[in-house]
């Protein structure tokens, strides 16, 4: 698949078939995603790819403690005042579309419940790649961007391989619960994860389309002939 085509078709997908994904495509995705560019050549990412029993032992653990309402446990800051402005409208367009294709109605307490919760199980995936970085670094935002870097390269080549991906902050929510049961070390810091497998096509979720905002708001050119 030539690069635009592949960016351009390139969605989360939150509904995959349970057959397993071979070790030597999570091996080939790998390499291709520590091709990134990093500040000064620092390579700060680590990938755990988890599956089977501690995958669904981090399900297990991450259902039971949401359900439970414990407080969200992640390694890295997100802001305390959650998304405004036009960030929360963003949010929102997204949500209202993914919920739209499942027939979801914005009232369904229990439907959208089901729906969160998917997310704390991986959404089903038969893999969830850990992606951490370098505690060492793990103050220096220039880290994180790398590893946004690297997880977008990993998303890429998993898609251009046919697999489907969801970047989510919801499988790291209880991140005490993935370092234990995939053994993530005391020097590494979890960032995200990446729920990965093959797509499920009938899964209608995988169909939403997410819009973008003009080029003209997010790019400004200088010096340029008009
Ligand atoms: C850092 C990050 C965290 C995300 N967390 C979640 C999540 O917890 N649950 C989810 O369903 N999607 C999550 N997403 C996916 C975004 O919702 C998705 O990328 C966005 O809506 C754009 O849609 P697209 O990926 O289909 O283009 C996350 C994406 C990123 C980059």
């Amino acid at each position: 698949m030539d690069f635009e085509s592949l960016v351009a078709s390139r969605r989360s997908v939150r509904g995959f078939r349970k057959d397993p994904v071979p070790r030597e495509v999570l091996v080939e995705v790998i390499e291709l995603a520590k091709r990134a560019p990093s500040s000064m050549n620092t390579q700060p990412w680590h990938f755990h790819a988890i599956t089977g029993a501690p995958l669904e032992l981090i399900r297990e653990g991450n259902t039971e403690r949401m359900l439970a309402g414990a407080a969200v446990d992640r390694e890295i800051t997100m802001s305390r005042h959650g998304y405004q402005g036009v960030h929360r409208e963003r949010q929102k367009e997204i949500a209202v579309q993914l919920f739209d294709a499942m027939g979801i109605a914005w009232d369904d307490k229990e439907r959208r419940q089901d729906w969160v919760m998917r997310g704390f199980r991986q959404f089903d995936a038969p893999v969830s790649v850990v992606v951490t970085v370098d505690r060492a670094l793990a103050e220096d935002t220039v880290a994180h961007f790398d590893c946004g870097a690297a997880t977008y390269g990993l998303v890429l080549a998993a898609t251009s391989k046919g697999l489907g991906c969801v970047i989510n902050g919801q499988g790291i929510m209880q991140s005490s619960v993935v370092r234990e049961h995939a053994n993530i070390p005391d020097d590494e810091v979890i960032m995200t994860c990446v729920a990965m497998g093959w797509p499920n096509e009938e899964f209608v979720a995988n169909d939403v389309v997410s819009r973008r905002v003009d080029t003209g708001e997010v790019a400004n050119f200088v010096g340029f002939d008009e």
